[in-house]
């Protein structure tokens, strides 16, 4: 039985690329942004060399923090013939690196209600039947920044696994990585959504915690605690957040 999981804050990486890590006596690395060099602080993030060489991100950026999935990046070191992929406000800069940030992908995105879904492999038969021509070449998986086991959760799904799906795609922050290298364009997000909502609707063990904290914030017991946290700066709120009991 899988277990109750939570979101952690992801770390800083170093660039997935083989290429010898940065000098770290260089103090500023060259980067290409959309063909274009740049002069750019050799520790920063993509995100930060992006601002730094005087992009303003208006879309393809949110929480900054690698959760949200906005900020998918795909780039090439010189000399090697494959295409990384990244989040930008969580992948480091490397001297020489091309990259580009993804623009918003459209997506099949199928609506349902899901009072009326069964949690079985008709569902995804009915609902995704491109899950169906996955040829498990693996490229979802080399290109999840989160490091999930993609194809993985899209064999679970033509199972019809359930708590599988949930459990492998738990992390998945829809940054559409995956989809953009899928030969059988399936959209694995949407996929492993599915499956986790089902997975809540009909599977789950009802969380007797739950209740009881639905049932103390209708009877307004936070309502104090709200109050003080609209009144918290932003550096207050983040202390906070991140001192927080998490199981
Ligand atoms: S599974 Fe796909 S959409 Fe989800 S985090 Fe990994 S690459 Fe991004
Ligand atoms: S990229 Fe597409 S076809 Fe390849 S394993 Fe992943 S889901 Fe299957
Ligand atoms: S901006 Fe949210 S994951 Fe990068």
């Amino acid at each position: 039985m899988a277990t109750q999981k939570t979101a952690k804050k992801k770390p800083v990486k170093q660039a997935k690329s083989k290429s010898p890590k940065n000098d770290t006596k260089k103090t500023m690395a060259t980067v290409f942004i959309m063909g274009k060099s740049h002069e750019v602080p050799a520790d920063a993030t993509i995100m930060g060399a992006i601002e730094y060489a005087g992009y303003q991100i208006i879309r393809g950026a949110g929480c900054r923090e690698g959760f949200c999935g906005a900020c998918a990046t795909v780039y090439r070191m010189p000399g090697d013939y494959k295409i990384y992929t990244g989040l930008a406000c969580t992948t480091l800069v490397e001297d020489g690196m091309w990259l580009s940030q993804l623009p918003a992908i459209p997506a099949q995105k199928p609506v349902y209600d899901i009072d009326k879904l069964d949690p079985n492999v008709a569902t995804f038969q009915k609902i995704y039947p491109e899950v169906f021509r996955c040829v498990s070449c693996n490229s979802c998986t080399k290109a999840c920044p989160q490091d999930l086991e993609v194809m993985d959760y899209i064999n679970a799904a033509m199972r019809g696994d359930i708590e599988a799906v949930m459990d492998l795609s738990f992390d998945c922050l829809s940054c559409g990585l995956c989809a953009i290298r899928c030969p059988s364009e399936i959209v694995q997000y949407n996929v492993g959504l599915l499956g986790r909502r089902l997975y809540g609707k009909y599977l789950s063990k009802e969380s007797k915690q739950l209740k009881k904290r639905i049932k103390e914030v209708k009877e307004r017991k936070f309502d104090k605690e709200y109050k003080e946290f609209k009144t918290m700066k932003k550096e207050e709120l983040k202390k906070n957040y991140y001192d927080r009991d998490t199981e």
